[in-house]
């Protein structure tokens, strides 16, 4: 069965959570994002302002989960970018929050990435990559970096120790390096195994890159690194060595860190960064957004929002989530959905209160645990489809008596979980069906 979304006026969910202007998006993309991006516009200026009137501004932007700091990243980003500055975005995940040089050497494959992705904007970057791979023409050491950080992104590559210079597919790489280099000039760098560089090799290749794009006519060289709250207790020392040992000393570029906020972190050096606090949208942009959004999957766009949800819930929904745009999409997703599992042309109250109690079921199946007897007679039900309380086999399972049992059936039956009929002189129970899926996902 294929759910008619057209009762709602929509072609598909319209409420659906992306970070905006994420930098490797298509041009059509991007365009479709800046028209979605709201207001920000003061603490953007704040930070554009921050990079432009100095040498290395150094900004930690922080704020709750789902507030838009990625986004707001990614647009004061594209717009340094437009004003001529070389942005390089590198965000922490779990592997590399765990493991320095992993960190280290995804931070530079992001650093190659980036310059891969600027040489496909700009025809003059790219010839001037090409004459850095092009070996008689290397005569800057740092070239090495900017071939080594190529490397790491998997832009060159060793083919047979030789040297295949077609711009960015050069099939060179660091172990190449090695072989190539002159004795005189294998003593000056440090050339390292692909595997692990040294930190040294690690500060040396980031700043030499950055210093070698900076006479390369951009205006300066902008890190950012978002998602740093994953860096856990480690956090402290790697942000040390990044900041401090690689940019501080010589002020070469602008470093701006995103976190969430959490209970109990300490600010990092707040000392040498900013602090900015991203707040939630105003709810006049948060309503005008996601009126876009909607626009772009309904069938008829002339008719608004409102039309598929009652005003004053859709108000509710805004304010209960405190402005904050993913817990409010998360819960227009789910209405969307409950709508349309009920056949129902508006959102209204009903089925907001509908959603909210799925997710307490859901938070209620996730809390059994095996040894409760609510967990034995769901899993007994969703094997073997239906029972009552003299049922002996549920009797033996749960070692209960039939007067207990009847009570914990009847109990799972008002949280909305079981569903009864009366059959003869017995009051049989069963899974409701509409949550079938569910609990066989949880109960195992
Ligand atoms: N300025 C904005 N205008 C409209 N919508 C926005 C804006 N910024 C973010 N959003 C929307 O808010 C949601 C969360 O955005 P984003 O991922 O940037 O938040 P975040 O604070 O980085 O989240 P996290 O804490 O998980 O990293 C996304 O669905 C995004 O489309
Ligand atoms: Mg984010």
């Amino acid at each position: 069965m294929i759910a008619d979304l057209r009762k709602l006026n929509l072609t598909g969910n319209p409420f659906e959570d992306f970070e905006l202007l994420d930098e490797t998006l298509s041009r059509t993309k991007l365009d479709e994002h800046a028209q979605l991006f709201k207001d920000r516009e003061k603490i953007a200026q704040l930070l554009l302002f921050g990079v432009t009137s100095s040498s290395s501004y150094k900004v930690v932007l922080h704020g709750e989960a789902g507030v838009g700091k990625s986004s707001l990243l990614n647009k004061v980003l594209h717009d340094l970018r437009q004003a001529g500055y070389f942005g390089i975005k590198y965000r922490v995940n779990v592997v590399s929050a765990e493991d320095v040089n992993l960190f280290e050497r995804e931070l530079l494959r992001t650093f190659g990435e980036e310059i891969v992705r600027e040489a496909r904007r700009s025809h003059g970057f790219l010839e001037h990559l090409r004459s850095i791979v092009q070996l008689e023409k290397r005569n800057d050491l740092r070239h090495f970096s900017v071939l080594a950080l190529l490397y790491s992104c998997g832009q060159v590559t060793v083919r047979e120790g030789k040297v295949d210079a077609k711009g960015l597919s050069a099939t060179v790489g660091l172990p190449f390096l090695q072989a190539q280099v002159s004795e005189q000039e294998q003593n000056q760098i440090e050339v390292t195994t692909v595997g692990i560089p040294s930190h040294l090799t690690f500060e040396q290749l980031l700043r030499d890159g950055v210093s070698l794009l900076k006479e390369l006519d951009y205006k300066g060289v902008v890190i950012a690194i978002d998602e740093i709250d994953k860096l856990e207790k480690k956090l402290e020392a790697r942000i040390v060595t990044l900041v401090k040992d690689t940019f501080y000393p010589t002020g070469l570029c602008h470093v701006i860190l995103v976190m969430k906020d959490q209970n109990e972190r300490q600010p990092i050096h707040p000392d040498v960064f900013t602090y900015e606090s991203v707040y939630p949208l105003p709810k006049r942009n948060v309503t005008e957004f996601l009126e876009e959004l909607y626009k772009g999957k309904a069938f008829d766009r002339y008719k608004p929002l409102t039309s598929i949800i009652d005003q004053k819930l859709l108000n509710e929904i805004c304010e209960e989530n405190k402005g904050i745009i993913r817990r409010i999409l998360k819960d227009l997703r789910a209405c969307v959905l409950r709508a349309l599992i009920s056949g129902k042309t508006f959102i209204d109250r009903q089925v907001y209160e509908e959603t909210k109690a799925s997710d307490e079921l859901q938070a209620y199946l996730l809390s059994l645990k095996p040894n409760e007897v609510e967990y034995k007679i769901l899993l007994y039900l969703s094997e073997r489809g239906e029972t009552y309380a003299r049922d002996k086999d549920l009797s033996k399972l749960t070692e209960r008596e039939k007067s207990a049992l009847s009570q914990r059936l009847h109990e799972l039956e008002t949280r909305g979980l079981l569903i009864s009929k009366k059959r003869r002189k017995n009051r049989i129970f069963s899974i409701d069906p509409i949550l079938h899926g569910r609990v066989k996902s949880v109960i195992v």
